[in-house]
């Protein structure tokens, strides 16, 4: 009986602590949605994003993640990431042309995940606005403005959308570039696009780019570049600077370094696949005073690691990263950096630490 009596006890009070938990968690997932909801103008366009957004590079990609292989079980976590991203009020979602590209095996296009996931979210939720974002492949036999303007057409027919928000040059072309900039402009003019961007162009060809846009009255509203705590090129080849004395949006792509900033890597644990050839046993031992220096930092905050990495990036100001989610829980993740800011002595510290590491390769066509 007293074995009855003190379980019954023990179970009213787990109840009880199960509802506070609960109430706990629901105050702060209230107030994390509200800060993931705030949202900031994409450079001098009338665009407004999230502080943050989503990479959608993975879904639907057999070249370089997902072990190669893209299957029902992945689809689905893709797609609960992006449902996560939402219902935590995340809307901006990066994709391109080439993710997920047909000519690889068993891939899926990455624009036709996200579309079909935005019509699934919609039927259910009219009302939900979701930015997409995509990209424009700069592949050397393409060559004009009308070249853009064909490939936008193709991606809104993937996304199944009659317009974007951002449409972005992935990469400068070998040659074409003045087209290609030309094409945007259009693509703004025809109502296809709300805003445009380029992605990997160096401050030179940035601000060229925005000298020609600006001559027709178009706002270059964004340039999307590797930025992270470990790879800080934008720093230092006047890329971050340009974009803040011109008005532009720095977008950082690969800002948890791959998932190697999250801390789930270790020199016993490296990442598999094209990723474990960056990201070495070697590598990741020489992390691991950053690493354990970021954890630190967050456990002031009751954050994690991913979030202390991406609130560093937030920090720099000008600055919208997109980390890739595969899952929801990923996804949930990233709200949480959203909200609070590490002091200017923590951004120092951790920048100084990171310094002392030399960063892996970077994407070569940042120096085109
Ligand atoms: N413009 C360009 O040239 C360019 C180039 C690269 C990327 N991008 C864009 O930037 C986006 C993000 O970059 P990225 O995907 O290269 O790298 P990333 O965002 O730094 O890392 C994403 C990877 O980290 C892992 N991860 C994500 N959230 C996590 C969490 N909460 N905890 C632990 N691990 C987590 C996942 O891989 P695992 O679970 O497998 O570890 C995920 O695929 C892309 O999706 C794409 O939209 C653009």
């Amino acid at each position: 009986m007293a074995m009855h009596v003190s379980s019954a006890c023990f179970s009213v009070f787990s109840q009880r602590k199960v509802h506070r938990i609960r109430a706990i968690a629901s105050e702060d997932f209230a107030s994390l949605k509200v800060a993931a909801e705030e949202k900031v103008k994409l450079g001098g366009s009338d665009l407004k994003v999230t502080r943050l957004g989503i990479g959608a590079w993975s879904w639907g990609d057999t070249s370089y993640w997902n072990n190669f292989e893209w299957d029902d079980r992945k689809m689905k976590a893709a797609k609960a990431a992006f449902d996560a991203s939402v219902d935590s009020g995340i809307t901006l979602f990066d994709t391109a042309e080439v993710y997920g590209s047909g000519f690889l095996l068993g891939a899926v296009n990455s624009e036709t995940l996200l579309g079909r996931f935005i019509r699934e979210r919609k039927e259910k939720e009219p009302e939900v606005e979701v930015a997409v974002a995509t990209k424009f492949a700069a592949l050397p036999w393409r060559l004009g403005r009308q070249s853009v303007l064909t490939a936008l057409k193709d991606s809104l027919c993937r996304l199944g959308l009659p317009s974007v928000e951002l449409y972005q040059l992935h990469w400068p072309g070998v040659w074409g570039n003045e087209g290609y900039i030309d094409g945007l402009g259009d693509a703004v003019e025809q109502g296809l696009v709300k805003a445009v961007g380029v992605s990997n162009y160096s401050e030179k060809r940035l601000r060229e780019a925005y000298e020609k846009l600006k001559m027709r009255g178009i706002p270059l509203a964004s340039n999307q570049v590797n930025y992270s705590l470990i790879y800080r090129a934008p720093e230092e080849n006047g890329v971050k600077a340009a974009c803040d004395e011109l008005g532009i949006t720095l977008i950082a792509y690969s800002p948890i370094a791959q998932g190697v900033l999250t801390g789930k890597y270790t020199p016993e644990n490296p990442p598999t696949g094209p990723r474990g050839r960056i990201y070495t046993p070697e590598f990741l031992t020489r992390l691991q005073p950053l690493l354990n220096r970021v954890k630190a930092v967050g456990e002031n905050y009751s954050k994690t690691s991913t979030q202390v990495v991406l609130n560093w990036l937030m920090a720099q100001e000008n600055v919208v990263p997109i980390p890739g989610a595969k899952n929801a829980e990923q996804a949930e993740e990233f709200a949480g950096a959203l909200g609070w800011k590490i002091t200017e002595e923590e951004a120092s510290e951790l920048r100084s630490l990171a310094s002392e590491i030399k960063p892996v390769i970077g994407f070569p066509v940042e120096k085109l």
